[in-house]
C-alpha cells in the first residue's frame, strides 16, 4: 500500500530557520524612512520591534538558530504532515501526484503560529509586557493570542471591522486565549478616529488596522508591535514549513514540479518555497505559483514600487508589489488575502520571474475547496482554497497532456471558522468581483515618489 501521509519525528523539527537573503538573485531594496528617503536603521525600528527581530530583518546569515523554547512549543504540532491527496487525484482522474503540506494542524489552525511563537519569545526576552497587532480574518490575531498566552504577554488585537462582524468565533478564540480585541477602525487611536470621522461606516482594512496597532505600540512604553506577514523576519520563521517539506518529499522519493500557495502578504507561500529557490536558480525545473484573489490582485495588477505598509503612512516605505496604500479592498470572504502589498522578498522573486502569480474569482475557488473537502475530508480556509484551485487546474492540464507531474499545495489553514462563507457559496449567494481597473489606477496615483 502507498503511504498517504509522510511523517517526521519531533527530532526533525528544523534546528535553524533558512534566511534566503544571501541567496537572492538580485539585491533587496532597503526599507526607506518616509521623511528622509534614506534607508531605515535599527534606531528607527526600535520603538516598535525587539532588537533581535530587527537584526533578523537585515541578517545575511544563511541559517538562524531556532531558540530551544520556541522549538519546544513547535512540538505541540510540528513537524506537520505531508499528505498525498490520493482521493482528489482519483476524482480528477489525473496522472499527476498531488501532495499537501498541512499547516492546519496547529492550535490556531494555520501556519501563523510558526512566527507568532518566535515573535512572542523575542519580545518576552527583551522585557516587553504587551504586544499590539492587527488581524484581517482573525487567523493571525488568534495565533498571536495563543503565542502571547504561552509567554505571559498581554495581546491587543485590532481586527478589521468587516471580519470582526463576519467572524465572531475567531474573536471568541482570541478571547479564550486572553487577548483584547477591538474592531478597527476604533476610537482608541488617532488613525482610527480619523477614519471614523471620514466615514462612520468604514469597513476597515488591514492597512488601517496596521496603523492603529503601530500607533498603539509607539505610544505605550511597555508595548511593541507585531506583524503576521510581509516582513523578512516573518517569512524567515515560516521556512520551517519548506525545510520539513523538502525532507518529506525526499522520503517519498519525489521532486516537486509545481509548488502552489496562496498569497495575502506572502508568508506561508514564501516559507514553503524559499528552501527550493536555490535549486530553481541552479537549474532545477520547479514552477512556483503564487495565487491571489481577483478582488485584490496585487501581483497581477499592482506595481513593483516603494509604498507604505499602512493607510496612515506610519510604516517605513517598502519596495514591493502594491495596489496603493489607500486601496480599500472589497469584503470578499478570504479576509487574509485582502492586503494592498506583498512581501518585499517574494515581490523580488516575482519581479525576477522566479515565481509566477495567478489570480482567481471566489466562486471558482470555493468550488475547488468543496471538491477538496469531499475527497480529502479537510475543509480548507478560503485563503488556502485559492491554491487548491491552482493545483486542480494544473492536475487537469496533466490529464490532457498525460504528464505525471508532482504538484505540492502549501495548505495554509482549515476553514472551520469560515462556515458562513461556505453557507453563502452553497446557497449561491457569493458574488465574483474583479476590482475595477480605474479604482486600482486611482489608488496607484497615491504612491510616494521613490524609485
Ligand atoms: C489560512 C491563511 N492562509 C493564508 C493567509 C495569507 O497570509 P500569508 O500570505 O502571509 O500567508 C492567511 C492570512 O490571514 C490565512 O489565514
Amino acid at each position: 500500500m502507498e503511504s498517504h501521509k509522510i511523517l517526521l519525528g519531533e527530532k526533525e523539527i528544523p534546528q535553524a530557520w533558512y534566511n534566503i537573503q544571501p541567496d537572492l538573485p538580485a539585491p533587496l531594496a532597503p526599507p526607506l524612512n518616509p521623511k528622509t528617503g534614506k534607508p531605515v536603521g535599527p534606531a528607527d525600528l526600535a520603538p516598535i520591534f525587539p532588537m533581535e527581530l530587527i537584526k533578523q530583518e537585515v541578517s545575511m546569515e544563511r541559517w538562524i538558530e531556532i531558540p530551544d523554547p520556541v522549538r519546544e512549543i513547535y512540538k505541540l504540532w510540528r513537524p506537520t504532515p505531508l499528505h498525498r491527496a490520493c482521493r482528489l487525484e482519483k476524482e480528477l482522474k489525473t496522472p499527476a501526484r498531488i501532495y499537501y503540506k498541512n499547516e492546519s494542524v496547529s492550535p490556531a489552525g494555520s501556519h501563523k503560529p510558526n512566527t507568532a511563537v518566535a515573535q512572542a519569545y523575542y519580545n518576552q526576552q527583551e522585557g516587553v509586557k504587551r504586544i499590539a497587532t492587527e488581524t484581517g480574518a482573525g487567523q493571525w490575531g488568534s495565533a498571536l493570542a495563543f503565542a502571547t498566552r504561552l509567554f505571559n504577554l498581554q495581546c491587543e488585537v485590532y481586527m478589521v471591522k468587516v471580519s470582526y462582524n463576519q467572524k465572531p468565533y475567531r474573536r471568541s478564540l482570541m478571547h479564550v486565549w486572553g487577548a483584547q480585541v477591538h474592531a478597527s477602525p476604533s476610537e482608541l487611536t488617532n488613525s482610527g478616529r480619523a477614519a471614523l470621522e471620514a466615514d462612520p461606516d468604514c469597513p476597515g482594512s488591514l492597512g488601517l488596522a496596521i496603523s492603529e496597532a503601530v500607533e498603539d505600540a509607539a505610544t505605550h512604553d511597555d508595548t511593541k508591535y507585531s506583524l503576521g506577514s510581509v516582513l523578512n523576519h516573518v517569512l524567515l520563521h515560516q521556512t520551517v514549513v519548506g525545510l520539513e517539506l523538502k525532507k518529506q518529499l525526499e522520503l517519498a522519493g519525489e521532486k516537486a514540479d509545481i509548488l502552489a500557495g496562496c498569497v495575502g502578504g506572502g508568508s506561508n507561500f514564501s516559507g514553503a518555497i524559499f528552501p527550493f529557490v536555490k535549486d530553481k536558480l541552479s537549474g532545477k525545473e520547479i514552477e512556483m505559483i503564487a495565487v491571489e484573489p481577483q478582488s485584490c490582485p496585487t501581483f497581477t495588477h499592482g506595481l513593483f514600487r516603494y509604498d507604505y505598509g499602512d493607510v496612515a503612512k506610519l510604516t517605513p516605505l517598502l519596495k514591493m508589489y502594491t495596489l496603493g496604500h489607500s486601496f480599500m479592498p472589497p469584503a470578499i470572504h478570504a479576509g487574509g488575502l485582502r492586503y494592498h502589498g506583498d512581501a518585499p522578498l517574494l515581490s523580488l522573486l516575482v519581479h525576477q520571474g522566479v515565481v509566477t502569480p495567478r489570480s482567481y474569482h471566489q466562486n471558482e475557488v470555493f468550488e475547488a475547496a468543496i471538491t477538496f473537502a469531499r475527497t480529502e475530508g479537510i475543509l480548507p480556509a478560503p485563503e488556502t482554497a485559492h491554491c487548491i484551485k491552482a493545483a486542480i487546474d494544473e492536475a487537469l492540464k496533466c490529464k490532457k497532456t498525460k504528464q505525471e507531474k508532482c504538484i505540492v499545495i502549501a495548505f495554509s489553514g482549515h476553514g472551520h471558522f469560515d462556515l458562513a462563507a461556505y453557507d453563502a457559496y452553497l446557497a449561491d449567494r457569493l458574488e465574483d468581483y474583479a476590482y475595477p481597473k480605474h479604482l486600482i489606477e486611482e489608488a496607484l496615483k497615491d504612491l510616494p515618489k521613490f524609485e
